[in-house]
């Protein structure tokens, strides 16, 4: 057993994550000593940006599993879904990109535009037995000083802080809102959101960060026993 890392950029040559086989080695060594034991490959999947062909997704994910040292974590294909046209084209059709085995999906949306329909739309989907991980809610400014609407958006989606942003990596604005949401019991999981090496090194100092603030039992439930149910099927409370 270990840690679940529900959010990364493992994968090589796809996205603004690791750009070559040997970054996604040298991450894979470095989440091993982070103490994950399974880890999920999120390659993003954003129209205007980063939107490799799924088939490239399957290649590089194979090729990645063939390289696999047996210290590294297992992995688990996944990815990072922009809230756009190309995704409400896949709600529509019913084949958004989950993580494999799971009827959970990773999902994030603009940090400045707050989608009208969020709430209902994620209400909808967890309907039909979806379960919406909603990326670094700690981005999201209409979610800064609103309570309220972290509140109801949080009924129908588990919030994902991004370890790094707990430990002030990402700005200071979202690390006092990471700390916010992950205090006040509205964050359900933790992940490293790792784009290279030394996303993974910030990663542990938010985990410490949560280990001195909060105790270690809550560190082993945000980032073992939370993404596990998430896997599972589950919304955490
Ligand atoms: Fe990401």
């Amino acid at each position: 057993m270990g840690y679940v890392d529900l959010h990364s950029h493992v994968l090589f040559g796809l996205d603004d994550g690791a750009p070559d086989r040997a970054t996604s080695l040298a991450m894979l060594d470095a989440l091993a000593s982070l103490g994950v034991s399974e880890q999920c490959v999120t390659p993003h999947q954003k129209a205007s940006q980063y939107l490799p062909a799924w088939e490239a997704i399957e290649t590089t994910f194979a090729a990645l599993e063939a390289l696999r040292k047996p210290h590294h974590p297992t992995l688990r294909l996944a990815a990072e879904n922009m809230w756009d046209d190309v995704f409400h084209g896949r709600i529509l059709s019913n084949t958004i990109p989950r993580y494999r085995g799971s009827q959970a999906f990773l999902v994030e949306i603009p940090p400045s535009l707050m989608p009208p329909n969020l709430a209902d739309q994620l209400f909808k989907l967890t309907r039909t037995g979806s379960v919406p991980v909603l990326a670094h809610p700690e981005r999201y400014q209409a979610l800064w000083d609103n309570d309220e609407l972290a509140r109801s958006l949080r009924r129908v989606c588990a919030f994902q802080i991004d370890l790094p942003a707990l430990a002030g990596f990402h700005g200071r604005r979202e690390a006092k809102q990471a700390r916010h949401l992950v205090e006040i019991g509205l964050a359900a999981t933790v992940a490293t959101d790792a784009h290279q090496v030394g996303d993974v090194q910030q990663s542990a100092q938010g985990l410490t960060w949560i280990d001195k603030k909060l105790g270690h039992a809550t560190t082993v439930r945000l980032f073992d026993h939370a993404p596990r149910a998430i896997l599972a099927g589950d919304l955490p409370d």
